[in-house]
């Protein structure tokens, strides 16, 4: 009797453990119809919310690619870049390159609350993230890319890992390099999504050293950019990653860089005679390239470590945990 409940019991907890895994496996991969059912307006509301704060300001839709950068970069895709401080609980607000300077936050919170009327509990924080920032910038003229859906919001942030992770404005071509490459990703993929920077702004400290210290700026720009842009103060003083248009995602970007027109020294950094100075030329003459290269990219990142099945939570507010 034994004998034969050892052997009847071994497979069935085999096969168990076979359908665990199977279960678990597919739960935990993102899917483009994830909401199909259980939030099938989901799309069509997150379009909506951005193409009304896009038209408001066109600058929003350059504030959410970055946020959704920035979240990404961070273990994972999964909204811990939305975590407000607290008391007893640091977040990833007032890191370096994040303090005073991510924006978007109310956006997003404006979707949450609509989905949470329409599909309470059901549409994640990084998933909303990850829609709005492709939906910004088909708004402002680029490409747009597919999105499996399905990740889950995060419990924890990492102040230390948004300071080391995200890339700063000052590192040379080699370590822009290999900060993306940490990430998985290739040199041209580096390139080709450091053209989000064919949106938004920058403050005047994040770029003044590159005004008044460095040769490879081309001097006319210069001179426009001092104007608001002191060598001490202003330093909140806003000017455009790309001075010729700012709310149109386009190849200007690249153009920008032949002219030593970049803004930031790490933009410059792509085109100053090293081994990314081809692929400038030729997204800054085929801007069809740079789109689907940027669309592919996209994808990427939109796919970096999300928590899956089981793991995270969904958010009822974006802006804290469960
Ligand atoms: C290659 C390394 C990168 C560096 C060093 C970098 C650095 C910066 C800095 C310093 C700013 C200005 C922040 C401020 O003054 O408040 C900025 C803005 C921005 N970045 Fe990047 N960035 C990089 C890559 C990216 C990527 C991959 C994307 C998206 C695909 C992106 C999208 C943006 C956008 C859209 C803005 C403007 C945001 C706004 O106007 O609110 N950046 N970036
Ligand atoms: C943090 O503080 C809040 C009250 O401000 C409390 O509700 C929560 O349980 C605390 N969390 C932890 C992890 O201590
Ligand atoms: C963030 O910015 C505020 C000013 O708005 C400043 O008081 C604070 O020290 C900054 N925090 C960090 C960690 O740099
Ligand atoms: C600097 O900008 C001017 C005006 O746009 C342009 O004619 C010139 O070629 C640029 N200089 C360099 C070194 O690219």
């Amino acid at each position: 009797m034994a004998a034969s409940r050892s052997l009847f019991s071994i497979p069935s907890i085999s096969s168990l453990v076979t359908f665990v895994l199977l279960v678990g496996m597919s739960c935990a991969q993102l899917s483009a119809n994830f909401y199909a059912s259980s939030c099938p307006n989901v799309l069509t509301t997150i379009k909506t919310a951005v193409n009304s704060a896009v038209s408001k300001e066109a600058r929003m839709g350059a504030s959410l690619l970055r946020l959704h950068f920035h979240d990404c970069f961070v273990n994972g895709c999964d909204a811990s870049v939305l975590l407000d401080d607290t008391a007893n609980f640091t977040g990833e607000k007032t890191a370096g390159p994040n303090n005073n300077s991510l924006r978007g936050f109310e956006v997003i919170d404006n979707i949450k609350s609509q989905l949470e009327t329409s599909c309470p509990g059901v549409v994640s924080c990084a998933d909303i993230l990850t829609v709005a920032a492709r939906d910004s910038v088909v708004a402002l003229g680029g490409p747009s890319w597919n999105i499996a859906l399905g990740r889950r919001d995060s419990t924890t942030a990492s102040l230390s890992a948004a300071n080391s992770n995200i890339p700063a404005p000052g590192l040379n071509l080699n370590a822009l390099i290999s900060a993306f490459s940490n990430k998985g990703f290739a040199a041209k993929e580096m390139v080709a999504l450091s053209g989000g920077h064919t949106i938004g702004q920058a403050r005047c400290t994040v770029f003044r050293n590159r005004l008044y210290n460095e040769a490879n700026i081309n001097a006319s720009f210069a001179a426009s950019l001092k104007a608001n842009c002191p060598s001490s103060g202003g330093d909140n003083n806003l000017s455009p990653l790309d001075t010729t248009t700012p709310n149109s995602f386009d190849n200007a970007y690249f153009r920008n860089l032949q002219t030593q027109k970049g803004l930031l020294h790490s933009d410059q950094q792509l085109f100053n005679g090293g081994s990314t100075d081809a692929q400038v030329n030729a997204y800054s003459s085929n801007s069809a390239t740079f789109f689907t290269d940027f669309a592919n990219a996209m994808v990427k990142m939109d796919n970096l470590s999300p928590l899956t099945g089981t793991n995270g939570q969904i958010r009822t507010n974006c802006r804290r945990t469960n």
